[in-house]
């Protein structure tokens, strides 16, 4: 059965806002919530927010539309996408199939992270939070529960459990439901935090330390902006296109780019504004590295009013944002099947549910003493998770960037490609932009991203 076939309106987005939702939920993440304030924090604050908002203006949100684009032109999932847009060249499969690759890992690990998130959810319900505000109870708390095999393997079972029930119901029932109601109570749990942290003491000096120039801003931090841009906006691995070809043929991909684009960096900005508040209000250090929403976060919220229920409201937040970015992970991976394979989507949403469940237990077990974690950490210096982190966001998302751009620049013709960017642009609108996002995708970003893999491969 080809893949026309298997396409019908109930494969489609029933309407643009839905697509939009779907596509925010999928950029909107860990990454905005848990990451980019804790990176923030690291790198010292102001600068390094600047350079990242110029990073998903200038890279990110032309590559988002380059690839929202080979999605609708192409209606097919991401591999059979470049087999059908550069007419059966086979060597630009490679870069759909690496981006299927890429996202089946990410999700392996993601929903070991988006556990402990369901965890501290869970203690914040029955009040599990260690009763002094000692920190190093607190440390001892998140280190015995990424220690603990029990605890990972049965949460990664619950994270990949809803996922899949929400994918099996699909594009309309299932995903793009679940992302409206999702999202729209994300956006309210971030605006009652954000709020509650106008009311806090430490409101003036987080707008100060987010807003304000730093001077810790290095070489180093400007890869890492630029590396998150790319993870935060789902790029480079065939999520936003797989999200794409459900669009219909005539739908606004600049517009619709841009609006995802503002909504991740809304939630990213958004989240360091309820976090360092919370952490400068009680003289907590904004540079606390990973563990800064599972450490420093329940210490300072237990000791402020109302914290109780803003630790609830915010593990609940870090849920909605973890599953609506899994849903398009595992979504990619079954659109692949069903289109290049044929299968069903029940057979091919259990197959990968289950497959990659499978592949994530050794990241569940990374964080013990066992050959996963331990073992491997002295052997190739790093942890099965770790390994499985830097391979897909230091090497595969950034490969795939390029594998875009490079397809949307110099491989499509010129005329398909102006054609493509002008369809559905309501009032021709974002004609002025045209010049500029060739100029981007051609050849900023393919130079930009070779610099950053130089400069991790040490060269540069
Ligand atoms: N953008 C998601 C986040 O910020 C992660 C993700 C990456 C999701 C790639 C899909 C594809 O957490």
């Amino acid at each position: 059965m080809t893949d026309r076939a298997n396409r019908n309106s109930s494969s489609q987005w029933q309407s643009s806002i839905g697509f939009i939702a779907a596509a925010a939920g999928s950029a909107v993440g860990l990454g905005n919530i848990w990451k980019f304030p804790y990176i923030t924090g690291e790198n010292g604050g102001g600068t390094f927010v600047l350079f990242y908002l110029l990073c998903i203006a200038v890279l990110g949100l032309p590559i988002m539309v380059a690839e929202v684009m080979i999605g609708r032109t192409s209606q097919s999932s991401p591999v059979r996408a470049f087999q059908r847009l550069s007419m059966g060249n086979s060597w630009w499969q490679v870069v759909g199939a690496l981006g299927v690759f890429a996202g089946i890992l990410i999700l392996s690990y993601y929903s070991i992270v988006a556990g402990w998130g369901l965890h501290y959810l869970l203690l914040s319900i029955v009040g599990g939070f260690p009763q002094d505000s000692n920190p190093q109870a607190y440390t001892d708390l998140f280190d015995s529960l990424v220690q603990s095999v029990r605890l990972n393997i049965w949460w990664h079972t619950v994270f990949m459990g809803i996922t899949t029930l929400v994918v099996l119901r699909g594009i309309r029932g299932g995903i793009e439901r679940f992302a409206n109601w999702g999202m729209l109570a994300l956006f309210l749990l971030l605006g009652g935090l954000a709020i509650y942290g106008t009311t806090l003491p430490g409101f003036f000096p987080a707008i100060e330390f987010v807003f304000g120039f730093s001077d810790n801003f290095t070489w180093k931090s400007a890869l890492e902006a630029l590396g998150h841009a790319f993870f935060s906006l789902s790029l480079g691995i065939g999520a936003m296109l797989t999200y794409g070809s459900y669009l219909k043929r005539h739908d606004d991909v600049v517009g619709t780019s841009i609006a995802i684009a503002i909504a991740d960096t809304v939630v990213a900005i958004g989240a360091c504004l309820v976090l360092f508040p919370i952490a400068f209000s009680v003289g907590l250090e904004p540079s606390a590295g990973p563990g800064l929403i599972f450490i420093n976060i329940p210490i300072a919220l237990l000791q402020l009013p109302f914290g109780q229920i803003g630790l609830l409201v915010f593990f609940l937040l870090l849920l909605l944002a973890a599953l609506t970015s899994a849903i398009s992970l595992l979504e990619m991976a079954v659109a692949f099947f069903i289109d290049s394979l044929g299968w069903t989507r029940t057979l091919a949403t259990s197959t990968m549910g289950g497959f990659i469940y499978l592949l994530g237990i050794p990241s569940a077990l990374s964080g013990g003493e066992g050959f996963f974690g331990a073992g491997l950490r002295q052997i190739l210096g790093m942890t099965w998770f770790d390994a499985a982190d830097y391979l897909a966001s230091n090497w595969l998302l950034p490969l795939g960037g390029i594998g875009i751009s490079l397809f949307v620049g110099w491989r499509l013709n010129s005329q398909q490609r102006v054609t493509e960017f002008r369809d559905g642009s309501r009032l021709g609108s974002w004609q002025w932009l045209y010049f500029l996002w060739v100029l981007a995708i051609r050849w900023l970003s393919p130079i930009v991203i070779v610099l950053v893999m130089l400069y991790n491969l040490e060269i540069l």
